[in-house]
């Protein structure tokens, strides 16, 4: 960059601002009020980008071309959140936009949809309300605005659910249980000098197959292994949304448990319950 753009560049900012007060009529996509522009203002300021920097032109200018971005997609999220772009373009949600095809809308699900949601377009803001950034927002809400299958909502029902709904923070804590704590797992790695960055593993698919996968990834946070299992194999609990302790005696560990019995030669111990 020269000395004299960067000189320029707080000034193109304000005026990208102002811009957005003054010449919002002029462009038909946007047609915001000039209270829109000032609610959304007020909701950005809340939020972890206003914190951090990131303003207005960070996401409605062009990097290359700096030309007005209306409405913007993934592209304008990508140079700062690489991973979460990645992998939401891996799981259903984002294959068909990564494949060049027109993104995945409800109307095409084979499973139940909200009918008002038939329209609206699978991108980092069907979930993101893109100006708060309010990611508790996005972890129940957001996904009930489309899903609508009996498994989704009976959400509400399960313990799980108690701590979250009742919630006022902008964040999901690391002992509640929201949609995306199994659906988009949080995932954390170790850097080279040993700081642990924990993000968000966008693909939606990634915990559903094998269904064992969710049991080490997710439930073992907090659950033990054979309670886990018992949970996830019983078809009806997973319906209804883990809405009362399993049932479920998991074949594998009854075989594990007579095995163990065998070796210690103490047959009376069946006739206790382990759990
Ligand atoms: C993190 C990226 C990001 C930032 C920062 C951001 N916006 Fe947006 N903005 C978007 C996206 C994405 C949309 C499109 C939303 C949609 O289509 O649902 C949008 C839509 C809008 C709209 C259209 C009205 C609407 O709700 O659809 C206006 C007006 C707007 N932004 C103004 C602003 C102003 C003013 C700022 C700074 C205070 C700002 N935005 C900061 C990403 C951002
Ligand atoms: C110029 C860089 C930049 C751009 C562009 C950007 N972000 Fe961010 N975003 C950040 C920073 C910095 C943070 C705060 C630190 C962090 O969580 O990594 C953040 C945080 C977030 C969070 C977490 C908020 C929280 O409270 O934990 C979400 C969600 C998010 N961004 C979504 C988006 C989406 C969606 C887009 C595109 C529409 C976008 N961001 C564009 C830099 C950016
Ligand atoms: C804009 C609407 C929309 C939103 C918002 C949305 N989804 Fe989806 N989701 C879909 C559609 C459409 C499908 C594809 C269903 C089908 O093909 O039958 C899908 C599929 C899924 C699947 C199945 C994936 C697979 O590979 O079979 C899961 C799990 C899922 N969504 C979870 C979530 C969660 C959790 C949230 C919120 C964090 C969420 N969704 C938000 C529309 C949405
Ligand atoms: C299906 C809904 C959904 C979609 C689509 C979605 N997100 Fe998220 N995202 C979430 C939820 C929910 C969280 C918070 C989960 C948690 O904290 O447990 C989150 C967290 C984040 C975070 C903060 C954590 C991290 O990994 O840094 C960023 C940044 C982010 N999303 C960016 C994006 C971007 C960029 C896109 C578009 C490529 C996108 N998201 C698409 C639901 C979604
Ligand atoms: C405690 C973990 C957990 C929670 C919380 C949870 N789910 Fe699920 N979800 C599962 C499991 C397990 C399956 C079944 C996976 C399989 O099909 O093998 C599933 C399946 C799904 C499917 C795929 C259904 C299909 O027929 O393909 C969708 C969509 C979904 N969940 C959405 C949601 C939404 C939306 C929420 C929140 C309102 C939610 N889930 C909360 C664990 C969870
Ligand atoms: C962050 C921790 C956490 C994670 C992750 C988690 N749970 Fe839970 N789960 C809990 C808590 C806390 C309770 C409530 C315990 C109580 O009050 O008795 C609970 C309750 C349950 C219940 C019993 C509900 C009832 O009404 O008694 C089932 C079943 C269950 N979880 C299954 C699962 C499964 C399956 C997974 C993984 C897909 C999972 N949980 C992931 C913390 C978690």
């Amino acid at each position: 960059m020269t000395f004299r753009s960067a000189r320029l560049l707080p000034f193109v900012i304000v005026l990208f601002c102002v811009g957005c007060l003054l010449i919002a009529p002029a462009f038909p996509a946007i047609a915001a009020t000039q209270a829109e522009v000032e609610e959304i203002t007020q909701q950005w300021q809340t939020g972890a980008h206003a914190l951090n920097d990131v303003n207005c032109a960070s996401c409605h200018q062009a990097e290359e071309t700096k030309a007005f971005v209306a409405s913007p997609n993934q592209e304008s999220c990508q140079s700062c959140h690489e991973s979460a772009v990645e992998t939401f373009l891996l799981g259903k949600h984002g294959i068909r936009t990564l494949e060049g095809e027109s993104p995945l809308t409800p109307a095409m699900a084979r499973i139940p949809m909200k009918h008002d949601a038939f329209d609206k377009q699978l991108s980092c803001n069907a979930c993101h309300d893109v100006h708060t950034v309010n990611t508790m927002q996005a972890s129940v809400e957001s996904c009930l605005t489309c899903h609508n299958d009996n498994h989704s909502l009976n959400y509400e029902n399960s313990k799980h659910a108690q701590g979250v709904l009742s919630s006022s923070l902008p964040r999901p804590g690391a002992a509640q249980v929201t949609c995306a704590t199994c659906h988009l797992p949080r995932t954390a790695t170790k850097k080279t000098d040993g700081t642990v960055v924990v993000k968000v593993n966008h693909n939606n698919t990634y915990t559903l197959k094998p269904r064992n996968r969710m049991v080490g990834e997710v439930c073992m946070n907090c659950h033990g292994v054979e309670y886990s299992y018992n949970s996830i194999f019983d078809d009806e609990l997973v319906e209804a949304n883990f809405d009362r302790p399993p049932t479920l005696e998991h074949e594998s560990f009854e075989l594990m448990r007579a095995a163990e019995q065998r070796r210690s030669g103490n047959a009376s111990a069946s006739q206790e319950d382990s759990e």
